[in-house]
């Protein structure tokens, strides 16, 4: 369905036609003074100079123009010249019956479908995941729904850090921990072990430890390069470890991104590119586009206009290891020649926005992706504690992704249960769906790029712009449905009516702009936008049950009117909670 701004402003612009104007000025816009008009067009303001007439004089034939209009119940001129408008309630109700009957509610198939990969999550093997990697995991699944549903081929990749140096680290510690292992003896030619010689704890454990380490020993540090060298290289016994802290780490990030509800189409990593960084860096060599500088292989990616340092792009270190950037490129030719993507969206921390648009220069220059692909780096800023700085554990350590998670939940189960008398069991269940509500419209409803702070007190409240606030009106909805339906009541029958009070109005204005909302959010990859649409949804119905007796209304086309309403507006808050990843439990 056409959008129903569109639709009014195609109806304005032939007024504007009909009085001898030119049509294009016939956009109509939400009103800015809802207490005058819904809707209002300024198109008589900016008319006339050209005409040489004052502007209310234009208005007045506009007006004129629209007699008998079906789309408009009211078309006012006012001083100087605005055109201010209100909807008719019969036109509204008519779109509104288009939306319940269509799929999507009348959101329009795209005219060419894209391909579009979007790279988030990014946890790095072996590392705990800690409040930071939240961020990029619940941005960038709500990006790849959004862009699902509007009906793009869009495929999410974790691409997960698994190649680097904090590879070589845990080696190296293990090493030194177990050096009877056969993994480090060189003449070992047998089969290594099928079970990990070490288990998740113990793998987070090693980590730090062996970070720490090679901040503090040189020599220590040397030995991690190295084993990240030879791993690299494929020693045979260091890529047999390294199997094995992969397949240990994943099974836990499964399960924790499980718990957030993200998933991914494919799991790669910085390692899934390893095979084809030689033929990568030959194909540079080849075309001219790389320098020696030091030992090192480096792309120079500097612009004359460029007005800050822009360092140029190291491809392949004075060792000839590979780094970061090496195996993003190295991704980008592989997501080309598998995927051929229209589009790529990285969700990263925007700390790395100078990293990516070195990476992005430099693909361009070499020539390694399309000329028409976009790359666009979708940077987000830090979640940050009451206190204004980055959100820390209590005692000042990094807040680990899995007890900031379990925190929330406690906190929503306290709620839960102290409301009303609850079966333990469905409790548990409510809260952790809730909790996680409360987590993603907290974080998701924040510009992307802004920094936000983490107020467990504020996410978890069922009052304001909050998830469980939007979880609470759809439970009320769904518990008046069923209601209707338990006395007898045919929700699916139901037809909407034209609305008769002011409320029960607004709320069909909100559901109206579903389509052109959607469509907003997909094209500024901004989910934020879907947040401020359910509160204004929510809000709109609240204001309406408050103020509307539903189930005691006697008239029954009435009351069957205001039940396919509240299915309709239940749906629409459906579709958006999916697409922003989370869900709504049956009752609260
Ligand atoms: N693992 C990286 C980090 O923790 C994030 C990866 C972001 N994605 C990418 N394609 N570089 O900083």
């Amino acid at each position: 369905m056409k959008e129903i701004l569109e639709l009014i402003s195609e109806e304005m612009r032939q007024a504007f036609e009909k009085a001898g104007y030119p049509a294009e000025y016939g956009k109509v816009n939400v009103s800015n003074r809802p207490d005058l008009c819904e809707l209002q067009c300024n198109g008589a303001m900016a008319l006339a100079k050209q005409f040489k007439k004052a502007p209310i004089m234009i208005a007045n034939e506009i007006v004129a123009a629209l007699e008998g209009s079906k789309v408009f119940s009211k078309a006012e001129a006012v001083m100087p010249g605005f055109l201010n408008l209100d909807l008719s309630p019969e036109y509204l109700a008519s779109y509104l019956s288009g939306m319940a009957g269509s799929e999507k509610y009348g959101l329009e198939t795209p005219e060419k479908v894209k391909k579009i990969v979007v790279d988030y999550g990014g946890p790095n093997v072996a590392k705990p995941l800690h409040v930071g990697h939240l961020r990029s995991a619940v941005i960038g699944e709500s990006v790849k729904r959004i862009a699902k549903y509007m009906g793009h081929d869009v495929t999410g990749d974790i691409h997960m850090g698994d190649w680097g140096l904090q590879m070589g680290l845990i080696i190296t510690e293990l090493k030194e921990r177990k050096p009877e292992l056969p993994y480090f003896d060189a003449s070992f030619t047998g089969e290594y072990p099928a079970e990990a010689p070490f288990t998740i704890s113990e793998l987070e454990e090693i980590y730090p430890t062996a970070s720490g380490k090679s901040k503090e020993d040189e020599a220590y540090k040397a030995k991690a390069l190295e084993a990240t060298k030879l791993l690299q290289d494929g020693e045979r016994g260091y890529r047999a470890l390294w199997d094995h802290i992969i397949r240990v780490s994943v099974t836990d990030l499964k399960k924790n991104y499980t718990n957030l509800n993200v998933e991914f189409d494919l799991w790669n990593g910085e390692s899934s590119v390893h095979d084809i960084i030689p033929g990568m860096v030959q194909y540079m060599k080849d075309g001219g586009y790389i320098r020696e500088s030091d030992g090192a292989l480096v792309v120079d990616v500097k612009e004359e206009t460029d007005t800050k340092e822009m360092p140029p792009c190291m491809i392949l270190k004075s060792d000839g290891a590979a780094l970061y950037n090496t195996t993003d490129l190295a991704t980008l030719m592989q997501r080309r020649d598998e995927i051929d993507p229209d589009q790529v969206i990285y969700v990263v921390d925007k700390r790395q926005g100078l990293y990516f648009e070195q990476v992005f220069r430099c693909a361009r220059k070499t020539k390694i992706v399309k000329d028409d692909t976009e790359l666009f780096f979708l940077g987000f800023g830090t979640v940050n504690g009451k206190d204004g700085h980055a959100f820390k554990t209590r005692e000042g350590g990094v807040m680990r992704l899995e007890s900031l998670v379990s925190q929330i939940n406690e906190q929503m189960l306290k709620k839960i249960t102290e409301n009303h008398e609850v079966d333990e069991a469905e409790a548990r269940e409510t809260a952790k769906i809730v909790a996680l509500a409360a987590i993603k419209y907290g974080d998701l409803s924040n510009q992307a790029s802004k920094d936000y702070i983490f107020d467990i007190d504020r996410f978890t409240s069922f009052e304001g712009d909050t998830g469980p606030y939007i979880l609470y009106t759809m439970v009320r909805i769904k518990s008046i449905l069923n209601k209707y339906v338990a006395a007898g009541g045919d929700a699916d029958a139901a037809a909407l009516r034209v609305p008769t009070g002011k409320d029960e109005k607004e709320l069909m204005l909100c559901i109206s702009r579903f389509n052109a909302m959607m469509k907003g959010a997909y094209e500024d990859i901004a989910p934020h936008k879907v947040c401020a649409y359910i509160y204004e949804m929510a809000n709109a119905f609240n204001h309406f049950y408050h103020g509307t007796k539903i189930l005691t209304e006697e008239d029954e086309t009435k009351k069957a009117g205001y039940i396919a309403l509240l299915k309709l507006t239940l749906g629409i808050l459906e579709d958006c909670i999916d697409v922003l990843g989370f869900e709504a439990p049956e009752r609260m």
